[in-house]
Order: C-alpha cells, then structure tokens, then sequence
C-alpha cells in the first residue's frame, strides 16, 4: 500500500478525527459548504455543495449509476440516491466512515440503492464502462497519485459519462511552494493538485470540459467557519476528540485560511464528460 493511502487511512479511521468530523462538520459530509452568509450552519452548507454538484449533471437519472470516490459518511450518496433514485457505490479507504455509512444508509431506508466497498482510489477493481458517472468531493488531496485515479476513473466509465468532483488545491502558480507546507501539516499531505493540473489531466485522458466552476472563496469561509465553531463549541468536545488534536486542528485551520487569503489555494467543481 502507498505511504499517501495509508496515512489517510490511519488518519481517518482514527477516534480523533472521526469525532471531530462527526460533531463539527455535521455528521453526513466532510467538504467544503457553499455559503451565502458567512454564518451559515456548517452542515446546510455542505448539503447545498452536494445539490448545486448534483444539479450540473445531464445523466442522473433514476437508476443511473454512480461511483463515489473517497466517499466518507455517505453524505452525497444518500442525496443522490433519495433524491434522484441512483444506484451509488461508495468506496471509500476508512472503515469507521464505512461502518457509519452503512448504519445511516440502513437508518434512511436506502440500503437497496447504495453499496459500501472498502478500497482506495487509486486502485479501482470495476470492470471497464461500469458507471454513468464518478463522483467525488475534497478526496483526491490525500493521493500521492492523482494521475492515476483520474485515469482510472475515465476507464470505469461509460462512453457519454460524467466526471464530476470538487478538491481542495494549490493556485494555478505558487512562486513559492514552501509556502504551502502548513497546509499539507493539518492532515498529512505531501502535495496538492491544482484546476491547470486536473485539466491537463483529464484532457489528456481524451474527456471533454463540461465546464468548471472556481470558487475558492467558499474554502476560505468554510476553513473560517469550521474554525469558529470549534473554538464555540471546544467545551462539548471534551471526553471525544483529544485536545492534541484541537490544538493542531486550529493552527491548521488558521494556516489554510491564511493561505486562502494569500491566494496560494483553490477550491471548485471540476466536470468532464467522456466522449459518448
Ligand atoms: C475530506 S473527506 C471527504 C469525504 C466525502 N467525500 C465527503 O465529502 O463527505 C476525504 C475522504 O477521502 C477518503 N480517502 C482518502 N484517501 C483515499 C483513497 N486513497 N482511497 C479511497 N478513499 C480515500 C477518506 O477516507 C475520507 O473519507
């Protein structure tokens, strides 16, 4: 297994961030929100990414299929399922996100449409054309190998599929990569991509831009949001998440919120189709 797949894992799976995302981020999605107010409910937020993502896409209709990668809590593929009658496959590295995906997927009702797989991305086992479209929020930051994924990805979809994702990344140009090393700090990562990167990549890969959003400012008011409601509600933490891991959460926060404000970092919706 990659040094990248294993540090996400290792991280994720762990009691701290599990808490941590459950209590502050809202308990179904862990990405970024898009907000209107700056004071918006982290988790309403984080539910208008996944409508305004969904909205974009020509093909999903009731029984298309949809990959998940990088899945989480199952946030997006429960929406995607109710609302739009999809058939989702998660996949997704953590086992505790997977055990809690499976128990809110059972609680709603949905276990019918949606199929939980334990796995990395950059490992995709599904047959060739196997999915209408790939999904993936703030995910692909954890690879060491981005190419690959994305190359997987247009493999297991089918012709006149769509690629839809958002990502955390670095600015097209960044004078002084050094500058970023506080970002990869807060959760381990060793690079970032960028829109130049996955364009290129994606070209590459024979696909068509089915246009793409930028929309960097809702990652510098979602980091500043979730900061504010970690220090409001720090109290409530006690007992669950260690105060290590606050400690460190914060001066991550701040660094990516810092880094937003000097325009080392982008955030937006990156959407392709494959050729049909
Ligand atoms: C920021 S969370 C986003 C979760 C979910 N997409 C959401 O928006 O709620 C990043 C997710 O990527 C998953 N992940 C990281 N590296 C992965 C890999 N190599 N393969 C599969 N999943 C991975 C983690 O387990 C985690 O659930």
């Amino acid at each position: 297994m990659q040094a990248a797949v294993k540090t996400a894992e290792t991280y994720y799976d762990s009691h701290d961030a599990d808490r941590f995302y459950a209590l502050i981020w809202g308990g179904e999605d862990i990405h970024v929100g898009l907000y209107e107010a700056g004071d918006s409910p982290i988790r309403e937020a984080s539910r208008k990414t996944v409508a305004h993502m969904a909205s974009r896409l020509t093909g999903l209709k009731p029984g298309a299929r949809v990959l998940d990668l990088g899945a989480g809590y199952g946030g997006a593929a429960r929406y995607l399922a109710r609302e739009h009658g999809a058939h989702v496959t998660c996949l997704n590295l953590s086992g505790v996100e997977n055990a809690r995906n499976t128990q809110l997927t059972a609680e709603q009702g949905l276990s019918d449409l949606i199929m939980i797989d334990h796995g990395a991305f950059e490992d995709l086992g599904y047959p060739d054309a196997s999915f209408d479209i790939v999904w993936s929020q703030d995910a692909f930051l954890h690879s060491a190998d981005r190419e690959r994924v994305l190359k997987n990805a247009a493999r297991v979809l089918k012709p006149g599929g769509e690629i839809i994702f958002t990502d955390p990344m670095q600015a097209d140009i960044v004078d002084d990569p050094a500058a970023l090393q506080p970002v990869y700090d807060r959760i381990h990562l060793s690079s970032l991509g960028s829109f130049a990167f996955y364009r290129r990549t994606l070209q590459a890969l024979g696909l068509e831009d089915a246009g793409c959003e930028a929309m960097t400012g809702q990652l510098r008011t979602h980091y500043a949001r979730v900061r504010e409601e970690l220090l409001t509600r720090r109290g409530e933490l006690k007992g669950e998440v260690s105060e290590a891991y606050v400690e460190r959460m914060l001066d991550g926060l701040t660094n990516w919120v810092k880094a937003a404000d000097e325009g080392l970092l982008a955030w937006g919706i990156i959407h392709y189709r494959k050729p049909g």
